[in-house]
């Protein structure tokens, strides 16, 4: 794979649902009537939560497919990797939402508890599926929105531009109407990839619109906007 896969090395978390609406500038609206594909899904409650009420949201992510035990596992055990890594990297943070650490692992092991409730059922009926980018295992045009946050941009020590623009284009065939990714900063960096200029590029070469907008979520420094790419016809 292009950039090289350090799976143990990216944790298998979850936002909320809550998190969710704020980092992409959800509305009520949209969760109600669109199609959604989520990618990476992790241990989000986006999809779970979407489900419970009327939405139509598939996720996917490079583990699914695995046993519920051992999707426990891991979400438990990075939840700890967490708790042990923000002791040092509070500073560099927002913790309004969150309160402290523990406020922090709180809503993440929510999130987890949520999705690991779902998995089972919504992995039979096809409502998390194995996936793994740059690929996605969709037709043209399967949903109206992609959303995919903490894996493009986040980690550009494992991933490189040509995974970047591989996923994006991926995720613009799958999409009829909008791809939205969010943060925009490396999680260990806070920089934008050097080569995010060239994948904006590589965007409007496909024929899309890419405009970076500020969203009301802000828990990294620095890491409160997002990409909307809307294809132009
Ligand atoms: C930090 S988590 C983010 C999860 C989720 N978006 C959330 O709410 O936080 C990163 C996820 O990316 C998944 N992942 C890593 N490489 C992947 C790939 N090539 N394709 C799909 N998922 C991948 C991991 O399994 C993990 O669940």
């Amino acid at each position: 794979m292009s950039g090289g896969l350090k799976l143990d090395n990216i944790i298998f978390t979850g936002r909320t649902y809550e998190e969710y609406v704020r980092m992409f500038n959800l509305t009520a609206d949209d969760v109600a009537t669109l199609t959604f594909f989520v990618c990476p899904g992790g241990a989000s409650s986006f999809p779970a939560v979407a489900h419970q009420r009327g939405g139509h949201v598939v996720a996917g992510d490079i583990v699914y497919g695995s046993s519920l035990a051992d999707l426990e596992h891991r979400g438990r055990s990075s939840l700890e990797a967490i708790r042990g890594g923000m002791g040092g990297a509070r500073a560099g943070y927002h913790w309004d939402a969150f309160g402290d650490v523990d406020g922090l692992i709180r809503i993440r092991a929510e999130a987890l508890d949520a999705f690991l409730a779902d998995y089972e059922q919504g992995l039979g009926e096809g409502r998390y599926i194995p996936c793994s980018l740059p690929s996605v295992p969709l037709g043209e045009g399967a949903v109206d929105m992609v959303l995919s946050d903490h894996l493009l941009f986040t980690y550009p020590q494992f991933f490189d531009k040509a995974f970047h623009v591989e996923s994006l284009e991926s995720m613009v065939r799958v999409a009829r109407r909008e791809v939205r990714i969010f943060p925009l900063i490396g999680s260990a960096t806070s920089l934008r990839p050097q080569y995010f200029d060239e994948v904006m590029d590589s965007l409007r070469a496909l024929g899309c619109e890419a405009a970076v907008e500020t969203v009301a979520y802000h828990f990294q420094q620095g890491a409160n906007e997002m990409l909307r790419i809307r294809k132009v016809h």
